[in-house]
């Protein structure tokens, strides 16, 4: 390797120290937040408040017109009643697979801090957010469990594919908090479309919703100032492979995070047709796959992860937009 001229090698160091030290000032920002702000499901949600209790006819559960499910014929022209259940039925399925990624994210975040050297600030903030995912999945257990619904998650074959998701951290760090992202950021985009949608919600899953919108927004914030702050610095091959890796695995979850349930579909004889027409022959729906992953697009874009490679396979993964930047 040829060494740079010393008065360049001694301006990039001091940028370094800069870099270092304010991403340290983000971390150390971030576990203090998760102190003075968290939620814990059994004392900050009247699960038995009378208000709270799940009710499958409830109306509120039932989808609204605008929604691709919710505004096709097939779905009008069932009773309320089924209406609402097949409503209740995709929340708790999204809370379903919401608990699974976050188990097997859980499990890499430890693999992750287990390797961590003394001194380490991305320790404590690590242990921070492995604790509150443990509440998020009680949180969203609680609410498939009370739904009294027979809801699946993902698929099992996925389940079973998905299981190597925790070793990732030993290959490398930076796909992993990619990973992060691929799972975080449809779910926190989804989450944050239906309460802006204007409708009246039922308050438990508003409450979930808030506190979990809360959260993590911390968790995206520590996986993008981590890429941030180690990707440029990768070797170039590294670099090069991850940038090809993270479209596929973003293209990957995005799908697993957006995809009808099974399930429902077979429960309530949803017709072939009705699927096709809403999830696979539908530009909204393909719309909604590429906006979910918006924000870690341009992210990609902003930590050179973007090249005429890479372009390729985020347009086979159907999730390419030009960055706006
Ligand atoms: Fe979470
Ligand atoms: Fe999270």
């Amino acid at each position: 390797m040829t060494s740079a001229p010393s008065s360049t090698t001694a301006g990039e160091n001091d940028e370094r120290v800069a870099d270092r030290t304010a991403y340290e000032a983000v971390i150390e920002r971030l576990s203090k937040a998760s102190v003075d702000k968290h939620w814990e499901p059994y004392r900050d949600i009247p699960w038995d408040d009378p208000e709270f209790r799940v009710d499958q006819a409830d109306p509120r559960w039932e989808l609204p017109e605008v929604d691709k499910l919710g505004g096709h014929p097939w779905y009008r022209s069932r009773s309320p009643e089924v209406r609402a259940r097949i409503g209740l039925w995709r929340v708790a399925t999204a809370m379903k697979i919401g608990l699974q990624f976050e188990n097997l994210l859980k499990r890499g975040l430890l693999n992750y801090a287990y390797r961590l050297p003394n001194g380490s600030p991305e320790f404590r903030y690590v242990y921070h957010e492995t604790i509150e995912e443990g509440h998020h999945g009680m949180m969203f257990q609680e609410f498939v469990n009370r739904t009294k619904l027979p809801i699946r998650g993902m698929p099992r074959p996925l389940s079973l594919v998905a299981q190597i998701a925790p070793w990732i951290p030993l290959i490398s760090t930076e796909l992993f908090f990619v990973f992060v992202l691929g799972g975080e950021d449809p779910i926190d985009h989804v989450q944050r479309k239906v309460l802006k949608d204007g409708r009246a919600h039922h308050p438990l899953e508003e409450t979930i919703m808030r506190i979990h919108i809360a959260e993590e927004a911390r968790h995206i914030s520590f996986a993008r100032h981590y890429l941030r702050s180690r990707v440029p610095r990768m070797p170039r091959h590294r670099r090069m492979l991850l940038s090809v890796i993270s479209p596929v695995v973003l293209g990957v979850m995005a799908r697993i995070m957006l995809a009808p349930p099974g399930p429902m579909i077979r429960h309530f004889r949803v017709p072939a047709g009705v699927v096709a027409e809403i999830y696979r022959d539908n530009p909204a729906a393909r719309r909604e796959i590429r906006d979910s992953v918006g924000r870690t697009r341009e992210l990609c874009a902003e930590i050179g992860l973007l090249n005429v490679v890479s372009r390729k396979v985020w347009q086979a993964m159907g999730i390419w937009a030009e960055p706006r930047r």
